[in-house]
């Protein structure tokens, strides 16, 4: 059997690497197929370097632009090498733009599609990544529902059962992977002259809150409030598109708020742990809180991760984030991770062994 892996993007990176392992792990014959969605090397090379993953064969360096554009380039390339380098299935992961150029071009070759990650839902079909989501879904042939309430959601949308398997989310692999090494290599609390739990952790980077002055200001001047109110600094790594906006808006940050580059997952890992509350409206985020045992306030009006929410580790915050902080700080950590024992990607090898 011969795989082709498809991603693009900073998530996809980290959350395929326990696929990629695997496939590596069990000697199979397999590509990485890089479209070039995401290229800043904070956002892209720093996660193959840290979690020695083996170059992609092909990039398509397809770089930022309007959701059309970027898809359609992504679309040709992708094509283009598939009927060129023909594997017997297409791996995707997620939600992204690359999801959907690389599931649609498969599809339309009759090569089986894999989706890591799939049949999750926010039900808000004004987020780019629910069109993606559900897109990529309903033209895949193997479904890797992460969780039961991900798998109803398929069922529901008249998905047959036999293309489904739940297999928990590989974000928890890629955790138990490298918490570990993380603590060995990375001390950016140290650096950062940061206490444990002294510090909130922050990341902004969805369309609907960078893209609106008035969201985007609302979220910094939350930051303020909750900083003033808690006694505790804010520390955002910031995604370009965040960055970009605030400049683009001209806002201001306030003090308490300690914007930087975006980092490595390996002191990631470490400034996840050591927060005392993360605040987000990432959809890894909310998972790695969760996985991680620091309570997480979402920074948006719905998830598609309500598993979080209803295990006790997640609030969704709307608007009003001090109300969120509040709650979330009375929160403790005693909740169980609904997303799997950590062998996500295993199973999903192990299931395409016996249905390709
Ligand atoms: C994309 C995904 C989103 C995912 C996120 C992960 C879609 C529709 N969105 O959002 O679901 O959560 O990736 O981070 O696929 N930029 C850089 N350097 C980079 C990448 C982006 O400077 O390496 C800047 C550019 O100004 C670009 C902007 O960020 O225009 C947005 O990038 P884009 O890939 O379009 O969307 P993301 O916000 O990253
Ligand atoms: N991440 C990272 N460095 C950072 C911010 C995030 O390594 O500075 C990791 C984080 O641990 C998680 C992933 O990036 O695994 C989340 O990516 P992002 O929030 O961009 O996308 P989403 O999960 O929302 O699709």
């Amino acid at each position: 059997m011969k795989i082709a892996i498809i991603l693009g993007t900073r998530p996809e990176i980290i959350k395929m690497s326990p696929v990629i392992r695997e496939c590596e792990r069990r000697g199979f014959e397999y590509y990485i197929l890089h479209t070039g969605q995401h290229y800043s090397y904070e956002m892209d090379r720093i996660f193959f370097d840290q979690l020695q993953l083996p170059a992609a064969k092909y990039n398509l360096d397809v770089g930022s632009g309007y959701h059309g554009a970027q898809t359609g380039k992504m679309l040709a390339g992708i094509e283009q090498i598939l009927m060129e380098d023909t594997p017997d299935v297409v791996l995707v992961q997620g939600d992204t733009n690359t999801v959907l150029a690389g599931a649609l071009a498969a599809a339309k070759l009759h090569i089986k599609v894999g989706h890591v990650e799939a049949g999750l839902r926010s039900f808000d079909r004004t987020m780019p990544e629910e069109i993606n989501r559900i897109m990529a879904d309903h033209i895949s042939d193997y479904l890797f529902a992460p969780t039961a309430t991900s798998k109803q959601h398929l069922l529901a949308e008249g998905i047959p059962q036999e293309k489904i398997f739940v297999t928990g989310n590989t974000v928890v692999d890629a955790v138990y992977q490298h918490l570990e090494i993380s603590k060995h290599t990375a001390s950016p609390l140290k650096d950062m002259e940061l206490q444990e739990k002294g510090y909130f952790l922050t990341t902004v980077h969805r369309a609907e809150n960078t893209d609106s002055k008035t969201r985007l200001s609302a979220i910094l001047d939350g930051f303020g409030q909750v900083c003033a109110e808690c006694s505790l600094p804010i520390l955002f790594p910031a995604h370009p598109r965040t960055v970009k906006m605030i400049h683009e808006f001209n806002l201001s940050i306030p003090e308490s708020v300690r914007i930087i580059d975006p980092v490595g997952y390996l002191e990631f890992l470490q400034l996840e742990s050591g927060a005392r509350l993360i605040l987000t409206d990432s959809g890894g985020l909310q998972e790695e809180a969760c996985i991680l045992s620091v309570p997480c306030v979402t920074l948006r009006d719905n998830t598609e991760r309500p598993e979080t929410v209803d295990v006790g580790a997640n609030i969704i915050s709307g608007k009003n984030i001090i109300a969120g902080v509040r709650q979330m700080m009375q929160a403790g950590n005693g909740w169980k991770n609904p997303y799997g024992e950590g062998d996500a990607g295993k199973i999903m090898i192990d299931e395409l062994i016996a249905n390709v």
